[in-house]
């Protein structure tokens, strides 16, 4: 079985312990890891500009003594050719061992997975999954608190696209006696199946409106931008831009060992005349996401057996309600979902819908 990491919610504790122990031992002595992955080849396939995920899996792997194909640019790519998902993963697992792919559409890792023959890593699925930011971001959260349970975390911003912070929740909520403080408008307010996941693993969360009334009962702060690229309208956005920004008086109202994260790039969310505070741990995250990745690749193409659990897989033609689906653009796809709660849920973006229930043309 290929160990696909397209969503951490998948992974064991042990698993998770494993990766955040192994990136501890690398950021002690990076030396004796310098040619853990001589021979090896990554493809980064980035369907979507990055900066920090494509460079830090690219360092990763170069760290560890492998080497690195791919684009960033599609266009460059026989993408622009049209060539399909199926083909290019195809093609680039004979050449790779291990490919880290970004993408737009939501659920486009898992549907690249079922065509490859190497590991395929999510490296960020449209406004969907985010799971190497939340291996950084646990990494961070183990190094700088201590601990990643009884943590108070506030997330704020763009609550609804932020995959960075569907990603965390979803794995954070498994850790004892954490309690979420969701800081966003209503437009950008988390979506119901991550409320749904927090409410099953009976995780105390609160909707608040601003980030005064947060700021003091919270351990962690997780700031996100709002994600221009995910709206419909320049007009939307604007609406939503500057809501929510850090400046030296809110941080005064937090805790003196409070930690202030972002996944980044920032805009506007966060002053740079706090970015010296020693709270602000977000240039530091970024680093610590290197030596994540350096762990995940490591373990990864060391065989590590992650445990996923497949449940019941049930075809329905009609296809998924979300027009963000891999499945509408690369629609060889077979349109599978899994039954929960009356409800199916797309086994590739996680939308839930109704049996019976189509996407509605525009
Ligand atoms: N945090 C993050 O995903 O940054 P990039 O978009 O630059 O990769």
């Amino acid at each position: 079985m290929l160990n696909h990491i397209i969503d951490l919610e998948l992974l064991s504790f042990s698993d998770l312990q494993e990766i955040v122990q192994l990136a501890g031992k690398i950021m002690k002595n990076p030396e004796n890891y310098s040619e853990a992955c001589k021979g090896k080849i990554l493809g980064t396939l980035f369907y979507e500009p990055s900066t920090r995920t494509k460079m830090s899996f690219q360092t990763a792997m170069l760290r560890l003594g492998g080497s690195v194909i791919g684009f960033d640019n599609p266009s460059n790519s026989s993408v622009s050719k049209g060539e399909s998902l199926k083909d290019t993963i195809k093609i680039v697992s004979g050449y790779a061992d291990i490919i880290a792919m970004r993408h737009p559409l939501e659920g486009s890792a898992k549907g690249a997975s079922k065509y490859s023959s190497v590991p395929i890593i999510n490296a960020g699925d449209g406004g969907h999954l985010h799971p190497t930011q939340t291996l950084t971001d646990i990494v961070t959260l183990h190094n700088e608190k201590g601990r990643l349970n009884h943590l108070t975390i506030g997330l704020c911003g763009d609550l609804k696209n932020g995959r960075t912070v569907h990603s965390l929740i979803k794995t954070m909520s498994h850790f004892e006696g954490n309690k979420f403080v969701l800081i966003s408008t209503k437009e950008l307010g988390i979506p119901k199946y991550i409320k749904d996941i927090m409410q099953e693993q009976n995780c105390e969360y609160v909707e608040v409106p601003t980030l005064q009334e947060a700021m003091p009962q919270l351990d962690v702060l997780y700031m996100t931008r709002i994600q221009r690229e995910r709206f419909a309208s320049m007009e939307e956005y604007e609406a939503q831009k500057g809501v929510f920004v850090l400046d030296r008086e809110k941080l005064s109202l937090g805790k003196e060992d409070l930690k202030v994260l972002h996944p980044l790039p920032r805009v506007d969310e966060i002053a740079e005349n706090i970015d010296d505070d020693p709270r602000c741990v977000y240039f530091k995250q970024a680093i610590y996401g290197m030596y994540a990745r350096m762990a995940l690749i490591l373990l990864t193409l060391q065989g590590a057996k992650y445990s996923y659990s497949r449940g019941k897989i049930i075809i329905d033609n009609s296809g998924c309600v979300n027009p963000k689906c891999i499945t509408h653009t690369e629609p060889y796809m077979p349109k599978e979902f899994k039954e929960k709660g009356g409800y199916l849920v797309c086994e590739y973006c996680d939308t839930a819908k109704k049996p019976g229930e189509k996407l509605k043309e525009k």
